[in-house]
């Protein structure tokens, strides 16, 4: 086994600008959250390489959130009671882990960087041992590199300067640190008991290990948006803009076809076969499965439910912990809610709410209705207007509907209440009594009409 290298991650701090009740390192993106890329991308790299990573968390602000949230992970914590800076975390690190002296190597990066690749990883040790430099620091291009560490380089080496520190000319240099580096651990050593607050922070910076009097390298990366830092809602939505459209180009290599990409919300956990067709505006996310031939017309949003082969979800659709069966037709404008269970060529049309209900293979709600704690039978027709009175203001109570049964528009259910298979079911009924099978029910006022009288109601204007 190859020697220890321990990686830490900053994720101590309180990310007062992002202006979140939660610690930044749990900021959500795109359906998880910061740190969780951060460590996925290490253990890439652990997994690609024949390295022995420790994965060390730095934690501070709201740290027991930020334990609890990576429960079951093979990581160590260490604690920074008070945020004195990042320099300080590092600190803290080795002052609670004394044996992390003895690595040669010490990787540190931010848990707000959730974009960094494992190759970055990969390069940096490659060049740490290549040149036995003290350290290396990931750097990158910055168009706009305000709020970043500078990168001011003269003819013995470089420093960092932080923005608040930096002077108008300083402020316009472009080449910027990313918060990544990698350490000869002696180097830390040596150098982590210099570090002072002499700054306008007032905070004890990392960025001081590196100094032109150093023996200490920069890599500049080409891609400048993978170092993307998350301190505010605008570089939050940079970085989840990049995870999305990430996520997406898989889909599409996968044989996924979009029609407007850029506008659809993926997360990382759904599902998509190959041979699905996804219109602009649609949602997917969570536990979310869609498989080969579906199609998702526009303004579409699919949380944690499956949706089986060549079923058409049409325009405006809402579906949440639902599962659909192969060869439906939903919406447009369906809603259906936790627990409805669709069969396989069932339709359910515009503004249907369906919840906690199993409707068998074929059966149909084609318009304006509420299927509520209901079983509606194979191949059972079910007219516009319908509703299961399913709560009584205490209890929610169950309609079992049989097969090919036929229910006329505007009836209402009072359930508990069962309809037998090929039953049918008068227009404007509200069925209160259960209807045995093959019978027919109506519960309605008998219609009285009055030859000629409409003159005497109808007001001329
Ligand atoms: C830091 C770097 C800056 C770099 C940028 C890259 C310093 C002084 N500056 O600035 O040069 O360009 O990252 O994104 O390092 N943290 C702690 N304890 C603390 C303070 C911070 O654990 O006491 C953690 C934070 O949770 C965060 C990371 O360290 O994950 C970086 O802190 P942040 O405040 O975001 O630093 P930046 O201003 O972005
Ligand atoms: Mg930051």
């Amino acid at each position: 086994m190859s020697d220890l290298i321990n990686t830490v991650i900053l994720a101590a701090g309180k990310g007062t600008r992002l202006k979140i009740e939660r610690p930044k390192p749990l900021c959500p993106a795109n359906g998880r959250v910061l740190l969780d890329y951060v460590l996925d991308e290490i253990k890439l790299f652990n997994d690609n390489s024949s390295v022995n990573l420790g994965i060390n968390f730095v934690v501070g602000h709201k740290k027991e959130e930020v334990i609890e949230h990576l429960k079951g992970e093979d990581v160590t914590f260490t604690t920074q009671a008070e945020q004195l800076g990042t320099g300080h975390a590092l600190k803290c690190f080795f002052d609670q882990n004394e044996k992390a002296w003895d690595s040669k190597y010490t990787i540190v990066t931010c848990a707000d960087t959730p974009l960094i690749s494992a190759n970055v990883y990969s390069k940096l040790l490659e060049k740490i041992k290549l040149t036995n430099s003290k350290a290396i620091c990931a750097s990158f291009i910055a168009h706009n590199p305000f709020g970043y560490g500078r990168i001011e380089h003269d003819k013995d080496g470089f420093n960092i300067v932080e923005e608040k520190d930096a002077s108008e000319e300083q402020k316009k240099i472009q080449e910027v640190n990313s918060g990544l580096y990698i350490f000869e651990t002696e180097h830390i050593k040596e150098t982590i008991n210099s570090l002072n607050t002499n700054n306008k922070n007032n905070e004890f910076y990392l960025t001081d290990l590196f100094k032109a009097e150093y023996d200490v390298k920069t890599i500049i990366f080409e891609d400048a948006k993978q170092f993307t830092g998350v301190n505010n809602m605008e570089q939050l939505e940079i970085v989840e803009r990049a995870i999305n459209e990430k996520i997406i180009l898989k889909h599409k290599h996968n044989g996924v076809r979009f029609l407007n990409s850029s506008s659809c919300l993926i997360e990382g956990s759904v599902e998509i076969e190959g041979g699905v067709t996804i219109y602009p505006n649609v949602c997917l996310f969570g536990e979310t499965k869609i498989s080969k031939g579906v199609i998702i017309e526009p303004g579409t949003i699919i949380r944690d439910s499956s949706v089986a082969s060549n079923t058409v979800v049409k325009a405006y659709s809402y579906f949440e912990k639902a599962n659909i069966g192969t060869d439906a037709a939903i919406g447009p404008f369906a809603r259906l809610r936790e627990g409805s269970d669709i069969g396989n060529s069932c339709k359910i049309g515009n503004f249907v709410e369906t919840k906690k209900s199993k409707l068998h293979v074929g059966s149909k709600v084609s318009h304006l209705s509420y299927v509520g704690d209901a079983e509606i039978g194979e191949r059972t027709n079910i007219g516009c207007g319908f509703i299961t009175c399913n709560y009584d203001g205490a209890n929610k109570h169950k309609t079992s509907i049989g097969k090919d049964s036929f229910i006329g528009s505007d009836c209402q259910m009072i359930a508990p209440i069962n309809i037998g298979d090929e039953a049918y079911i008068g227009s404007g009924s509200t069925i209160n009594q259960n209807v045995p099978d093959g019978a027919f029910a109506i519960a309605r006022q008998r219609q009285v009409t009055k030859e000629n009288m409409a003159k005497k109601f109808i007001k001329k204007k």
